[in-house]
């Protein structure tokens, strides 16, 4: 049912020294800051040959990667995300299986403007896992 690797999302407290790191010590192609106020974070996208990753800062109060950060001080892995190339099958497919759904359990429009759905940690080795619609 998964695809490949949309991308590894990293949660980072300071975003300017995050992407200087991954543009200048690693070397890597880096865009500009999208702040995403719907879902709480300012979000850089990182552009590798064969995959993504995403740097995730908190942006306003109630930021979901806000607890996270306090549990790990340095920032960390935060979510894998998988594509699927048909989000409501792949939904009905795990809650059928017994997997859990976090929030309301209908596709949310991601960073990447497709729909997207995360997958609770603990049914998933402990791994956050975000569902993207391919
Ligand atoms: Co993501």
């Amino acid at each position: 049912m998964i695809g490949r690797l949309n991308h590894v999302a990293i949660a980072v407290k300071d975003l300017m020294a995050s992407m200087r790191l991954y543009r200048e010590t690693l070397g890597a192609a880096v865009s500009e800051p999208l702040p995403q106020p719907e879902h709480g974070v300012t979000v850089v996208f990182i552009e590798l040959p064969n995959t993504k990753i995403e740097l995730l800062e908190p942006l306003g109060e109630a930021s979901p990667i806000a607890k996270f950060l306090e549990k790990n001080a340095d920032g960390g892995i935060h979510h894998i995300c998988y594509e699927v190339d048909d989000i409501l099958a792949a939904r009905d497919r795990l809650i059928g299986q017994g997997a859990r759904i976090l929030g309301s359990g209908e596709p949310k429009i991601g960073a990447h403007g497709k729909p997207v759905l995360f997958l609770h940690p603990k049914d998933f080795n402990g791994t956050l896992i975000e569902l993207e619609q391919a």
